[in-house]
Formats: structure tokens, C-alpha cells, sequence
């Protein structure tokens, strides 16, 4: 083939074929088609789109550019769970633990990178002692013994999206369904899953603003899972506010602590159920979603979820005592509230401006080499809908720094305060399978 045939090709509307597909992945993975004509390309895919049968091969390709992770020796059907990113979003930590006391396996790989808070790992971190610096061989052993486990990113995997993705920020081709869908698909197939639960988030605070975007981009994940032998099922839920109420690293283990004790906000304890029934069922072990989640919420309160967690996280050096004594956890040198200026009816708390402002307060990173403070954060006093009097607390800032104005001007900003009564927003929108 020729690249500039092929950027003809789709330019002109037209379907390319598996084999072509490959060419221009495996052409800009090695290097021979340059950035300059995969510019061209993606810029046709924007205008033109991809069929079904094009975004499947084109997730194929771009998993087949790195290495694969094989994850058959371990028993079961692999479900991961994929969230297409929140502000506060704890359900990995609560997911996690909860669905693997049901004996659903959970290998979990999962990177650091940026964002208001930090990931998965460093929210774990939190725990004195753990750590995700094991070998394949003994995250292997772990997943087949506790069900769950979690290894850092290691190896190549998916070259051709972590290319292409950098190549669509800086040729404003980003906004593409067929090239979100299998950016994102490739990297969950890559990763080991045989099945794929994935929260499509809807709402300020996430990629896609309208439910319109949102449910678009759902279906054409779960087009692609279905066409590549990957069961896959997508929730679409709401973050037009923050999920729960703690946004940072140790405040949101907390978070996750109590709600696998049953205490957990309503908001992100109703979502881990509607995500792990699905989970679960995928995995094969519950014959319907409703049997699914029962088997859950009695996992929660019989203590199993909670007891999966404590050795979840014994068995990677982590101090599991810290589940009893969540005081133990890095706590920060000033807690401060922020009052409510006026009384009324929360109407609005814009997710990621909340985010951004617990990133200000050292609780993500905002560059690479950015340092994360564990402790910080802040944990919502209201959610929208609720009823607040001047001088109630809205929000409870953890700091180590004294000084936190440009914060709190932060905050006031982006929490609405109406004198008319709000209705709470909807949690889940939709299931899309
Ligand atoms: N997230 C991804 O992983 N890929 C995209 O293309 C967009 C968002
Ligand atoms: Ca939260």
C-alpha cells in the first residue's frame, strides 16, 4: 500500500480494509509514515468516521502494536473496569475488593499519571507499606489466591495509541468517537480483560459534556468489545458534581473503607453496585444482574468486601490495620471549613474546577514531575439539591499549608447557592450493552 492512497481512500468516504488498517498502524508505529501524513489521516477520520467493522480492526491493530499481557493462567473470566475519568472518583478502590470477595478475579494494572487527584496506586500508597512492585509471576499467584491484585505499568503497551493520542492533542482530532472508542478499547484489551464494564461519564466534569456525546461514545465501545470477542457493557452515570464526597488520595481509601462497610455516601455506593452487578455477572457468577447485586450487598454486610480489602492489602506489604484505624492514615496539618455565605439550595459544584482546586492543594499532579501530598483534599459537606444555612459548612479543606484563599475563592466560585429549591441530579443514566 501507499499511505497517501489510503488518506485518499478516507478522505473520499470510504471503508478501509483490515490489512490496510494494520499498514498505517504498524507504518506509524516503526516510523515509516510520518507524522505529517498520519495527520492528514486522522483529520479524514474526523470528518469521515469509521464503521463498525473499521473500529474493531483499527482497535485490533493498535493492540497488537506492543505487547499483549497474557492473563490466562489465571482462572476465571478477567472483567476490568474501565471509567472514562471523574473528579473523586473512588469506585476502583471500593470496586476492587467487593467484587473479588465474590470470587470475580481482578487484575488490575494501572499507571500513575495526571489529574486532580492521583491514581489508583498512589491513593493505595496511602497505606503505610504498600506497594505495587511485583513481578508478573507473583501478581499471578496473588490474583488466583485473594482474587485481587494490582501491578504497576510495566512493558510496551499500545505504542500506536500512545503515539496517535499525543499526534490527535496537537492536530485538534482528539474529539472523534471512532478514534476515543478505540484508543480506549485498545488499551483495556491489551491489558489481559476478557470482559469490560466501562462508566462512561456524562456531565461538566467529564470528557463527553452532553448525554447525546456520552451515549455515542458508549455504544461505540461496547461495538468494538462485541466485535472483538470482549463481552462488554457500559453504564452511563453522572458527574456533573463530584462522585461521593472525598476528593483526594487518603481521604478517598477512607471513602472507599466505609463504603464497603455499608457507610459509604449514597451517590458512589449506588454506582459500585450497578458497576460491580455487572462485573459480576460478566464473570459468570450470578445468573442475572438482580441475583448479582444482592450477592453484593451481602458481601458488604457480612464483612467478606471488607476482609477481601484487609488482605488485598497484607499481601502487598500494605499495614491492614489501617481499614480499623483509618487515623492512621496521612492526615494533613490544617483542617479548615469553608461557610456558606448565604442559605439556599446547592445548585451547582462544577466536578472539575472542584478537582482543580484539591490538584492546587497538592492532592494530584499537574506535571509529570509534580510530588503528591497524600493527605490533602476535600470532602463535600453538600451535594447538589441539598438545603444549606449561612454559615453551615460546605466543603471541610485538608491542607498543609496555612494559606488557602486562592483555594477558597476557588471553591465559592464553583458552588452555586440558589434561593429556589433543586432537584438532585439522576446518579445512572442508562445501560448500554
Ligand atoms: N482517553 C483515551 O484514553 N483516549 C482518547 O482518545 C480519549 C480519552
Ligand atoms: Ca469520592
Amino acid at each position: 500500500f501507499r499511505m497517501v492512497d489510503l488518506i485518499e481512500k478516507k478522505r473520499d468516504g470510504n471503508e478501509l480494509a483490515e490489512q490496510e488498517i494494520s499498514f498505517i498502524i504498524n507504518g506509524y508505529t516503526d516510523e515509516s509514515i510520518p507524522d505529517y501524513q498520519m495527520s492528514a489521516f486522522t483529520m479524514a477520520v474526523f470528518f469521515q468516521g469509521m464503521t463498525e467493522k473499521e473500529r474493531a480492526d483499527l482497535t485490533m491493530a493498535m493492540v497488537h502494536s506492543g505487547d499483549v499481557i497474557d492473563l490466562s493462567e489465571i482462572a476465571g473470566i478477567k472483567v476490568d473496569k474501565h471509567s472514562t475519568g471523574g473528579v473523586g472518583d473512588t469506585t476502583t478502590l471500593v470496586l476492587g475488593p467487593l467484587v473479588a470477595s465474590l470470587g470475580v478475579p481482578v487484575a488490575k494494572m494501572s499507571g500513575r499519571g495526571l489529574g486532580h487527584t492521583g491514581g489508583t496506586i498512589d491513593k493505595l500508597e496511602s497505606v503505610k507499606g504498600f506497594h505495587v512492585e511485583i513481578d508478573k509471576e507473583e501478581f499471578i499467584d496473588l490474583v488466583n489466591k485473594n482474587k485481587v491484585a494490582v501491578i504497576g505499568q510495566s512493558g510496551n503497551l499500545t505504542p500506536a495509541d500512545k503515539k496517535l493520542y499525543a499526534l490527535r492533542d496537537v492536530t485538534a482530532t482528539v474529539n472523534s468517537i471512532p478514534l476515543i472508542a478505540s484508543s480506549i478499547m485498545s488499551k483495556k484489551i491489551a491489558a489481559g480483560a476478557d470482559a469490560i464494564c466501562l462508566d462512561v461519564k456524562t456531565g461538566a466534569g467529564a470528557f463527553m459534556k452532553t448525554l447525546e456525546d456520552s451515549r455515542e461514545l458508549a455504544s461505540a465501545m461496547v461495538s468494538i468489545g462485541n466485535n472483538v470477542g470482549r463481552k462488554t457493557i457500559a453504564v452511563i452515570s453522572d458527574m456533573s458534581q463530584p462522585l461521593g464526597f472525598a476528593i483526594g488520595n487518603a481521604l478517598e481509601v477512607k471513602e472507599a473503607i466505609d463504603t464497603l462497610q455499608g457507610n459509604g455516601p449514597e451517590d458512589l455506593t449506588e454506582l459500585c453496585l450497578t458497576l460491580g452487578s455487572h462485573m459480576v455477572f460478566l464473570a459468570e457468577k450470578a445468573d442475572s444482574i438482580e441475583e448479582a447485586r444482592k450477592m453484593l450487598e451481602g458481601a458488604i454486610k457480612n464483612g467478606k468486601a471488607l476482609e477481601t480489602f484487609k488482605l488485598f492489602l497484607r499481601s502487598q506489604g500494605g499495614d491492614a490495620a489501617v481499614v480499623d484505624n483509618p487515623e492512621w492514615l496521612p492526615a494533613a496539618k490544617y483542617v479548615i471549613e469553608l461557610s456558606a455565605k448565604e442559605s439556599g439550595y446547592i445548585s451547582e459544584i462544577t466536578a472539575d474546577s472542584i478537582g482543580t482546586a484539591a490538584m492546587i492543594l497538592g492532592a494530584g499532579r499537574a506535571t509529570k514531575e509534580s510530588e503528591i501530598d497524600l493527605a490533602v483534599g476535600l470532602i463535600l459537606r453538600k451535594k447538589i439539591g441539598d438545603r444549606v444555612e449561612a454559615g453551615e459548612s460546605l466543603v471541610t479543606i485538608y491542607s498543609n499549608t496555612e494559606n488557602v484563599e486562592d483555594v477558597k475563592n476557588r471553591l465559592y466560585k464553583h458552588i452555586k447557592i440558589s434561593a429556589a429549591e433543586v432537584k438532585a441530579p439522576a446518579l445512572i443514566y442508562e445501560v448500554i450493552t
